[in-house]
């Protein structure tokens, strides 16, 4: 029964859902939000590498990069350098806990809006910085932006999203985040030849996401599970009715009545996340962010520019090295949009350990017998090479863990702990983009071209952790996860062993039996 499509559990009928266009504008415009998080992953890196933005803010960094005894690896170790890009993922993920608070109380699309002044007030403070302080101030503000916009935009996404397309529409957000990063690479491109203020220009035109996710947010409608949650049943009912192009929202909307009432009971939601019959969705959120992190990839997408630099590319050839890896980001990226829901999430992550791990390696052995400490004569051959295993690396990440990421935990949380099972996921995608932020510029230091091979030993650890333990959610309703895919998996289904979960998946209409 499980995977089955038309019956499942006790309400499981596939719901009556048109793909209706405001469904498709509304997602394109909530989307917005995951552009200005791309953008703010893309620009710093770029930003960093450039010598007028280091000569006003990091001349410390600026006389080493440009010394020739230092070591090619440790040029770009400062702390305060990596501060610059590190301090929005700390704001981000203090925010997150306010953003589970306004998402629930306040509604999905209130806390999008949220998001997007915190974005256009932190550019202003980051185009007109006149010292470190000003800075850091702005790229603190876009963080509170990333953690309202993470939190609101994938459970917007999910929730207003027909079952069966769910999956791609959600990956919009991860689409948006991939363009994010591709347009900052490419203003970077350009701004690096303005001298001296170039900079301010790349942090300054962040203000163009930020302007589209504050329109997008006054434009789109709530979800229904939101107004619902928040005792607005008749707009809900409306709004369903809407979306779905259809009257026939009735069985729908009693699911989602039901699970906001389950919702309404809870008073301590993050308590309530620790519950055991809540452990299945916490320990894949957390881990999957844990591991998102862990294949390494903003080892790449912060520091491309300044990594490439490092390999002895000259500035320009960095800067368009890194153009040409988030293009790859983009493309791939759209290939997990067609296939999630067809060939499911498990299969796209599996495969994609493989082809990490391999370009991984591939990437150490050659920097390891290449780039030593004090001479960058990686040849032209080898440069390309190195280039095409990241882009190898960047294509299997984003039709994988970059999206699902995103996508598996917004769709497995019960909706009594969706928003705090979503802030846990934020929190823990920025702290552990933090630590990368933080440390990657060090480890590349200290472990040199071994950093590779760390992350590729990560891959496998991830890779076994799907196979074993990552339940398959293509094609199920979401407000059916508990019934159609907890209780089925060989492992978690032993956390489900409580009475509470019947009421949820069953929509409180019986105990367990085919209704
Ligand atoms: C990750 C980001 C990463 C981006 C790359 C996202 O899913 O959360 O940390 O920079 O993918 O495309």
């Amino acid at each position: 029964m499980a995977g089955g499509f038309s019956v499942s559990g006790s309400s499981g009928t596939e719901f009556e859902a048109k793909i209706t266009p405001i469904v498709i504008i509304s997602c394109i415009m909530a989307a917005t939000g995951g552009l200005m998080f791309g953008y703010d992953v893309g620009i710093s890196g770029g930003v960093t590498s450039m010598d007028d933005f280091l000569r006003e803010f990091f001349p410390s960094v600026l006389k080493k990069k440009h010394e020739d005894k230092e070591s090619n690896y440790c040029k770009y170790d400062n702390q305060g350098l990596q501060l610059f890009t590190s301090s929005l993922y700390l704001a981000g993920l203090t925010a997150t806990f306010f953003a589970s608070y306004t998402t629930r109380r306040l509604g999905r699309r209130l806390t999008m809006l949220i998001a997007g002044v915190f974005f256009l007030v932190g550019v202003i403070f980051n185009g007109a910085a006149q010292n470190l302080a000003m800075l850091i101030v702005g790229r603190i503000l876009l963080g509170c932006g990333v953690g309202f916009a993470n939190q609101a935009v994938p459970l917007f996404l999910s929730e207003i999203a027909p079952t069966r397309i769910r999956g791609g529409l959600n990956i919009l957000f991860q689409l948006n985040v991939t363009i994010g990063i591709l347009f900052a690479s490419l203003v970077n491109y350009g701004t690096a030849k303005i001298h001296p203020w170039g900079w301010r220009l790349s942090l300054s035109l962040a203000g163009i996401p930020a302007a589209l996710l504050t329109l997008g947010a006054l434009f789109v409608v709530d979800t229904p599970n939101s107004l619902i949650e928040r005792g607005r049943l008749e707009e809900g009912k409306a709004v369903l009715r809407k979306i779905r192009g259809t009257d026939n929202v009735e069985p729908e909307f009693n699911e989602i009545v039901e699970a906001s009432r389950v919702a309404q009971e809870v008073k301590h939601p993050f308590r309530n996340l620790l519950q055991r019959r809540n452990r299945p969705q916490l320990v894949i959120a957390v881990l999957l962010q844990v591991f998102q992190q862990f294949t390494g990839i903003n080892a790449i997408m912060f520091y491309a520019p300044v990594l490439f630099n490092t390999l002895g590319f000259k500035s320009d050839a960095s800067l368009y090295s890194a153009v040409i890896t988030g293009a790859v980001n983009v493309l791939s990226t759209l290939v997990s949009v067609y296939s999630v829901d067809r060939v499911g999430r498990r299969m796209l992550l599996l495969e994609a350990g493989v082809q990490m791990f391999l370009s991984q390696v591939a990437i150490a052995v050659v920097l390891g017998i290449k780039v030593t400490d004090r001479s960058d004569n990686l040849g032209h051959g080898w440069a390309i090479l190195v280039v095409v295993m990241v882009c190898t690396f960047v294509a299997s990440f984003a039709w994988s863990w970059g999206p699902l990421g995103w996508l598996i935990p917004s769709e497995t949380f019960p909706l009594e702990t969706r928003s705090a099972g979503q802030s846990v996921t934020v929190c823990v995608n920025l702290l552990f983009t933090f630590v990368i932020a933080q440390a990657f510029l060090s480890m590349l230091c200290h472990l040199k071209y071994a950093i590779f091979a760390f992350f590729s030993a990560w891959v496998v650890v991830m890779s076994i952790f799907v196979l074993f333990f990552l339940p398959e959610t293509k094609n199920v309703p979401i407000e059916e996860m508990t019934e159609r895919v907890w209780m089925q998996h060989w492992y978690w289904k032993r956390f489900m062993d409580g009475d509470n979960h019947h009421v949820v998946a069953n929509g409180g209409k019986s105990n367990g039996t085919t209704v």
